[in-house]
Parts: C-alpha cells; structure tokens; sequence
C-alpha cells in the first residue's frame, strides 16, 4: 500500500501521523511510504531521520494526498485539505465528527473511507487510540489549569496545592475515565483537594479504591455537580460518550454558581464540551472569560508537548496502520475486528451511530456497505 503524512496545520499542531521506525516497520512489510517535507520536525524529527528507515520526502500536501492509498494524519483535516482527498482513499486519523457539521460534510463529499482513531474499540469496550492522548491531555489539563489560576493570567490567584497553613485549591473532576483519572493523579499529586465524579458505579468503587486519600469520589448527578462547582477553584471537563456530542452538564445558568476567577478546562471541547459555555480555542490564545469564570477550550492539547505525543500516539496507532496496510480495506476489518468501529464513512455514507444520530443522517451498518 501507498502510505502518506501530510504536516499537521492546525494551530500550533506539531505532532506527527509517523515516527522514522514506524516507516520502517511500514517499509519492511513492502509498503511505500511518503512523508511531507519537515512534517516532522516539530517532534524532533528530521527528513534525513525518514529517508534513513525507507521513506521518500515530497514537498507539498497535494503530491501526498495525490499518491497515497492511505492518509495517516493526526488532526481531522481542515477545509484546505477537504479538496486534495479522493475518492475511496483512506483516511486514518482522528475525526471527532459529532463535533463538526462541517468537517461531516467535508468528508462525506470527498467519498473517503474514514477510520477515526477515537471510535476504534476493543472488544472490552476500551478506546485504544484514544487512550494514550487521553492520558496527555488529562495530565495537561491540571498544568494548565494551574497556570490559569494564576491572578496574571485572570484567575482567582491560588497555588494549587497550598502550602502549610493555607487551604489548597478545589478540583472538580467530571468524568472518572483516562482524562479524568490521569487529571486526578496529577491535581493530587500536587496536593488539591479533588472530587472525581462520573455516572459508572462500578467505576466510582475502582476509583475509589486506586486513588489517593485527597481524591474523593462522587455519583455524577446534576445535584452534586451544583454543589461541587460553588466549591471549585478548577473544574476539568472530561466526560465521554462515544462517537456522541458530550452532554452539558455545566449549563449557561450555572455559570452565576461559580466563584469569579476559578477556572474551567474543558477537555471534552473535542466532542462539543460538557460545558454549555465552552468554544473551541487555540494555543496561541486558549482562554477567554465568561461570567468572572476562565474557559480554557483547547481541542488539541496534547500538540503542546509533541515530543510525548506523537510517540505515545504512535506506540498505539502503528499497529492499526500495519493492519490496514497489509490486508487493505475491507480485509483489515476482518484481520483486526477492533477497526470495524473505526469506519465513520464509507463513499459518502456515515457509518457510525453517534455520528449519523448527531445531525440526523442516516445510518449505515459497515458489514451492510461491504456485503
Ligand atoms: N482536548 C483534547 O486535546 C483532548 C485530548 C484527549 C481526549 N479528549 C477528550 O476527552 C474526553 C474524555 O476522554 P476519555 O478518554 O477520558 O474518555 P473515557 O471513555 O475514558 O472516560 C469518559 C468517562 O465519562 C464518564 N461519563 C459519561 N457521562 C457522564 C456524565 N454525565 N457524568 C460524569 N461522567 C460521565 C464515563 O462513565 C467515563 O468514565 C473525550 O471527549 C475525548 O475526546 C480531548
């Protein structure tokens, strides 16, 4: 198979699809694989370090998107990519479609068969190209949201920890799965008191048996998440329900609750946010202020520390790409079953539930399309 990475463009995006060893590992199974000119860089590596494990540099996004079979990316393409991609070409990376009517669209135009790195499950149930982005942006999201709470950065102006003799900052963590828990860790590591909450029961009794003695679990329900966030300095969105728009569990009105300066990184921005008020931001100017309260709405978190991200994101990935490059597609379906909830699109047609459900389009089982 023809395997292609394109640089990533979104705002201060500096991850990349591929790692040298990955192009080796692509090459060695006969596949080619062609990289854009420095889409590596920004994660430390250079065009001579893909050259040396197989891979050929071309210089513009067209020639790759032009000679590719498959399209590993890491970001969902944005409107100036939508043009270069060609029907039934594959495109491997993450969408987050429930969130976008435009990026749906886009993509359902083109005709590509798009495998969304978020939607891939295992047969427990868990997201595994989820997972390793989850723990990044979980663990930025208390780094973040202690900068935040900093009174040069407009919030209320608190070290969240403490220090002896002065209270430590409040924590409230919505959703108790890898985002939420890797923020807990963090958030109690430094010394916060925290409160995790999520609607699982059976999660809150793991939780509550692994995390620390300042990490505090709570049943998610609207009653408790008024009461927790009178109470928070932070709150860290991080609910999920797969492949669907997130639910606002933090309304408009329930902003007034809220102390003025406390924070809000709403990490679940990606999937439409858990909070009503939240808007996708960027890097370069990731928080604004709405009722005293500071939202941090970054979508792309871990393109902050691309020197972790990509080779955590690609420890996971590679395997997948190998499938999908060596038995093709629809083969890689039956090779490695986990790629089945993977495939939102096929030729124009949507083919995940939540997808199809978050803007009324209709649904199309994958084993339907290929039969
Ligand atoms: N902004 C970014 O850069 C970035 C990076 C990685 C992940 N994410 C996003 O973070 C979110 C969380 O991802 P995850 O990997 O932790 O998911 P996960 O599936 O591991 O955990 C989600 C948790 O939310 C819980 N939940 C569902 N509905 C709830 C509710 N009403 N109240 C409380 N809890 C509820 C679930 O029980 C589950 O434990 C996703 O939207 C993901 O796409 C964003």
């Amino acid at each position: 198979m023809i395997i292609g990475v394109p640089k990533e463009i979104k705002t201060l995006e500096n991850r990349v699809a591929l790692v040298p060893v990955g192009a080796e590992l692509l090459t060695q199974n006969n596949h080619e694989v062609y990289i854009e000119k420095n889409a590596g860089l920004g994660s430390g590596f250079t065009d001579e370090d893909y050259i040396a494990a197989g891979a050929t540099i071309l210089d513009t996004p067209k020639e790759i998107f032009a000679k590719a079979e498959m399209i590993m990316k890491v970001k969902e393409p944005l409107p100036q990519e939508y043009g270069l991609i060609r029907e039934n070409q594959i495109l491997f990376t993450y969408f987050h479609f429930a969130a976008s009517r435009e990026l749906t669209d886009g993509i359902l135009k083109s005709k590509a068969t798009a495998i969304a790195y978020e939607t891939v499950e295992s047969s427990d149930g868990s997201l595994p190209l989820l997972i390793p982005m989850s723990e990044v942006a979980g663990r930025m999201s208390i780094q973040e949201g202690a900068r935040c709470l900093e009174k040069i950065h407009g919030g209320i102006g608190m070290l969240l920890g403490g220090v002896p003799g002065t209270e430590p900052a409040t924590v409230v963590i919505l959703g108790g799965g890898i985002v939420g828990v890797n923020a807990a860790k963090m958030a109690a590591g430094l010394g916060a008191q925290v409160y995790l909450l999520d609607l699982n029961l059976r999660r809150l009794r793991y939780l509550d048996d692994v995390m620390p003695k300042n990490v505090r679990t709570l049943m998610s329900n609207p009653e408790n998440i008024r009461k927790c966030i009178q109470q928070a300095d932070l709150v860290v969105g991080a609910v999920l329900i797969p492949g669907a728009k997130a639910p606002h569990l933090i309304t408009r009105n329930m902003l007034s609750l809220m102390k003025p300066g406390s924070v809000i990184v709403d990490v679940a921005v990606d999937q439409g946010g858990c909070v009503e008020t939240i808007h996708p931001t960027t890097h370069d100017n990731p928080t604004y202020e709405i009722d005293g309260v500071i939202h941090y709405g970054v979508a792309n978190m871990p393109g902050a520390v691309p020197k972790t991200s990509t080779v955590a994101l690609t420890n996971a990935t590679l395997r997948y790409a190998l499938d999908i490059a060596n038995y093709g597609f629809p083969g890689c379906l039956k090779a490695n079953p986990e790629l089945i909830k993977g495939v939102n699109m096929i030729n124009g047609k949507v083919t995940y539930k939540g997808v199809a459900e978050a803007f009324d389009l209709t649904y199309h089982a994958v084993n339907d399309l290929l039969s």
